[in-house]
């Protein structure tokens, strides 16, 4: 049985007091107590380890990093390693988020870099991937994905490829309120599965974990959710806010 997943992609917001004041509003509230689905939360590098330090007991909740840099250590101004993030004591990683797709000029040979070296640090990647309107508007959507899956995950052996979690962010649906509907949603899901099982097989196909992400609220989480192929959400805006990220988590 695949466990279901709910992460908060904090992106660039909260300061490190807001931040922890919003992860303790999570774990301890009342509402937040089911023990079937993992909470992962990817607040900014710099508050990484006071989040992780307070995860620590709890099996249901962990930490992930938002990104992490290609190469290992070196002279490069700013950047954070995987083995940084391991050490201050995540254990997963958001990688091929389109937001750095577009933004910092992430390649794909950057991202299937990015992979093998958060795997070689025992990091998950939580790996992104979507298409663009005019990829779902010319039903160009599921050849675009197609690719995506082997030019930046399909060199990786059964055994790696199986540590990953995917996750489904149409980028049309990023942060604009427009979600995709769950017909959508579980079509492409259902697709992405199909894609693995035909390289890897059943076994891992079954296994894998597929997160759905791009306006995910309160209000779409339970039909979302109830997709056979939709294994929980990452979630943006809407993990900013207790009451509405509790509320997702509840929504299986
Ligand atoms: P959103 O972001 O929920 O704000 O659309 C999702 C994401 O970027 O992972």
């Amino acid at each position: 049985m695949r466990r279901k997943i709910v992460a908060g992609n904090w992106k660039m917001n909260k300061s490190l007091a807001q931040g922890l004041q919003l992860f303790d509003d999570i774990i301890n509230s009342p509402d937040h107590q089911q023990t079937n689905v993992l909470t992962i939360i990817a607040p900014s590098f710099i508050h990484l380890s006071a989040v992780a330090e307070k995860v620590k007991t709890n099996p249901n909740i962990a930490v992930a990093a938002q990104n992490c840099h290609h190469l290992s250590s070196g002279a490069y101004t700013g950047e954070v390693s995987a083995e940084m993030i391991k050490s201050a004591g995540a254990e997963y990683v958001i990688i091929g988020h389109s937001e750095r797709r577009l933004y910092n000029n992430e390649t794909i040979d950057l991202l299937i870099q990015k992979v093998n070296i958060a795997l070689k640090n025992k990091l998950t990647p939580i790996f992104c991937i979507g298409e663009n309107s005019d990829e779902r508007h010319s039903n160009k959507h599921l050849e675009a994905i197609k690719f995506q899956l082997k030019d930046t995950l399909f060199h990786l052996s059964a055994i790696d490829f199986g540590k990953l979690i995917i996750a489904y962010e149409p980028v049309w649906a990023i942060g604009t309120g427009v979600t995709a509907t769950s017909h959508q949603a579980q079509g492409m899901h259902n697709f992405i599965r199909a894609e693995i099982n035909k390289k890897y097989g059943k076994e891992i196909s079954e296994q894998i974990t597929i997160l759905y992400g791009g306006s995910c609220n309160p209000q779409n989480a339970k039909e979302l959710f109830s997709c056979l192929d939709v294994d929980g959400g990452l979630i943006g805006g809407s993990s900013l806010k207790a009451t509405d990220f509790i509320s997702i988590c509840n929504s299986f």
